[in-house]
């Protein structure tokens, strides 16, 4: 058996110790007016009481590291998750055009060829480059948006610059949403012991209070370059997932908040669920799954 047949193994096997039922997907817009992600197809609407999709953050260096996750990612069935949340800085050390083939297209490739739809939220990497003209181009992705995935509803934040109008926008779009499932990504962590970025006082006072107030189910970040999952703070479950390829950060031992797992660890992340459960589990470099959560409804 080689190495990838093992990984394959190892990962399918892991998935299956806690397996939802999960047979169709379905993705659809959410109808908040925006214009969405679609550089590639999508998925027609499924009413499907099932989700699942995989996040990375931090991974544009064209690197092996990188290189090596996507292989792992690769071997988790694109109709099974069939979503893949990009948590920023998706280009090193800048989105420049000419950077787009050998850090974004080249080492996902596989991924899309699989069929794997991206939704990126830009992270100040990225932002350097012209406010990311060249990966909004590319993805024909505006500065946030929504979307829905079965009973999963998503909101991309664009942490870089969050004004009044997103506020506005996330407020009257998270009121409205029916959806069991409230899950938001950005790429600056509210929360994290990261000594590189440390916690944000930006998004705490400004980002939080929001999704308290809406009961979001998970906050996904990056920009710290490690894995570490809160206890719940008010209604919200805490991620960040940076590990996605470059150089690790160290992190505090000690915090102000209530710190569950923290790691300085290359990973990615995967989720399955229905309405009444979510299933999160965090993969390293071998396949393994180092964390994991269960949200029930
Ligand atoms: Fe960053």
């Amino acid at each position: 058996m080689n190495r990838r047949q093992f990984l394959k193994i190892s990962l399918s096997t892991l998935l299956a110790l806690n397996c939802i039922p999960f047979n169709s997907k379905g993705l659809s817009e959410a109808s908040n007016g925006l214009k969405i992600p679609r550089k590639n197809k999508w998925l027609p609407r499924i009413d499907s009481d099932e989700f699942g999709f995989l996040a990375i953050g931090d991974m544009g260096t064209g690197w092996k590291t990188q290189k090596d996750l996507i292989a792992l990612m690769s071997t988790l069935p694109a109709n099974q998750f069939p979503a893949v949340l990009l948590l920023g800085d998706i280009i090193y050390p800048a989105a420049k055009a000419d950077l787009l083939e050998s850090n974004l297209i080249q080492p996902f490739e596989p991924m899309l060829k699989a069929g794997n739809i991206f939704y990126p939220c830009w992270g100040n990497h990225d932002w350097l480059e012209k406010e990311a003209i060249h990966l909004k181009q590319y993805f024909d992705a505006p500065d946030y948006y929504s979307f829905s995935i079965g009973p999963a509803d998503f909101w991309a934040l664009n942490s870089n610059k969050f004004d009044s109008a997103q506020a506005n926008w996330l407020s009257n779009s998270l009121a409205n949403s029916k959806s069991p499932w409230k899950i938001v990504f950005l790429h600056h962590s509210p929360y994290s012991s990261g000594k590189v970025h440390h916690t944000n006082k930006n998004m705490i006072q400004h980002v939080c209070p929001i999704l308290n107030d809406y009961k979001v189910d998970l906050c996904l970040s990056g920009h710290n370059h490690l894995y570490e999952r809160t206890e719940k703070i008010g209604n919200v479950t805490y991620i960040v997932s940076g590990g996605g390829s470059a150089s690790l950060h160290s992190y505090e031992e000690t915090v102000d908040f209530p710190r569950a797992y923290i790691d300085n660890i290359h990973h990615f992340i995967a989720v399955q669920g229905n309405s009444h459960n979510l299933s999160l589990k965090a993969f390293n470099l071998k396949g393994q799954a180092f964390d994991q959560l269960r949200l029930i409804k």
